[in-house]
């Protein structure tokens, strides 16, 4: 009569079976991979992060390229994310990372530990533009002019100094300047590929302003990120001697009935003694 194999058996079985598979797909079973990979770069500053937090394992980010030799990141890292800027150099390159799941044991054996593969990213393509920083701005009379500086990357120079976002896009790098009379939402704007803006605005309004990069090539990612906003003061003279005027009429006010009074006294006292004058 036909009976059932034994647990233990079964269980046994079932073991090889499991490592026959892994042995055919080239993975070690049981480590989790991660997920929710992302991709974020500023100026070409990139993060790459993931999930989840690893409880008894590690992780090891493989960078691959089109054209140099994968690169491996953040060996062994108990973190979910890693700093890949260093092996993204060739921004116009496309890359993929590989998120390896290992236990620290396995680092000399011959199997592939399981991974998560990433999208692609393309540095060139994709970093957002960081804020630009303003470096002065003046309004006199109708002439507003505005002088800001380009972000900066983390790569260098071959002399040490850092390039900045116009030494790697060029002639694809341009500004949006959006304006406004304080107070008021009608929002004008204007485009230069140079550092510096110079409008005509009206000149007894203050004005309220931001700067934004552009990369009109691009078509996602395009614009960066928005400046602070910064207003010009040119109401603040008018504001001062406007309160000096205030002053000047208060202190009238209460200094004349006073001064009219004394001389009407004066006068009235003059008055009372006429025989006493000489
Ligand atoms: C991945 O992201 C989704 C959606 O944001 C979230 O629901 C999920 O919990 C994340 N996975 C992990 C492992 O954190
Ligand atoms: C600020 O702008 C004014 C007028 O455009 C200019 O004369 C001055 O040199 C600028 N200062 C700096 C630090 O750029
Ligand atoms: C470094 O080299 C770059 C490009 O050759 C140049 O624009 C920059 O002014 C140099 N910086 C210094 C501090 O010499
Ligand atoms: C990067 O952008 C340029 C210009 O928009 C485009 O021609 C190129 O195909 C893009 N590269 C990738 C890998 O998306």
């Amino acid at each position: 009569p036909y009976r059932s194999a034994p647990p233990r058996m079964l269980r046994a079985r079932a073991a090889g079976w499991t490592l026959l598979l892994c042995a055919l797909l080239g993975r070690s079973p049981g480590l989790p991979t991660a997920v929710n990979i992302t991709w974020s770069s500023i100026n070409f500053k990139t993060i790459l992060r993931w999930q989840p937090k690893p409880s008894d394992y590690f992780y090891t980010v493989e960078i691959l390229g089109q054209t140099s030799n994968t690169q491996r990141k953040c060996i062994q890292t108990t973190e979910t994310e890693c700093d890949v800027t260093d092996v993204l150099r060739n921004v116009r390159e496309t890359y993929t990372a590989h998120i390896l799941s290992v236990t620290s044991s396995r680092m000399d054996n011959f199997e592939q530990p399981p991974y998560a593969v990433s999208e692609n990213f393309t540095p060139y393509n994709q970093t957002i533009l960081g804020k630009p920083e303003i470096q002065n701005y003046t309004q006199k009379d109708s002439k507003m002019s505005i002088v800001f500086k380009d972000p900066l990357t983390p790569y260098m120079f071959p002399n040490g100094s850092f390039q900045s976002v116009r030494d790697i896009f060029k002639n694809d790098l341009e500004y949006k300047l959006y304006y406004w009379k304080d107070q008021s939402s009608g929002k004008k704007d204007a485009t230069t590929k140079s550092n510096k803006f110079e409008i005509n605005v009206e000149s007894t309004k203050n004005y309220c302003f931001y700067i934004q990069g552009i990369i009109p090539s691009r078509s996602k990612s395009r614009t960066g990120q928005e400046s602070m906003v910064l207003c010009t003061k040119y109401g603040t003279e008018v504001f001062i001697i406007l309160a000096a005027v205030a002053v000047a009429v208060l202190a009238l006010a209460i200094a004349l009935p006073v001064i009219l009074c004394k001389r009407k006294r004066a006068k009235l006292a003059r008055e009372k003694q006429p025989l006493n004058g000489p």
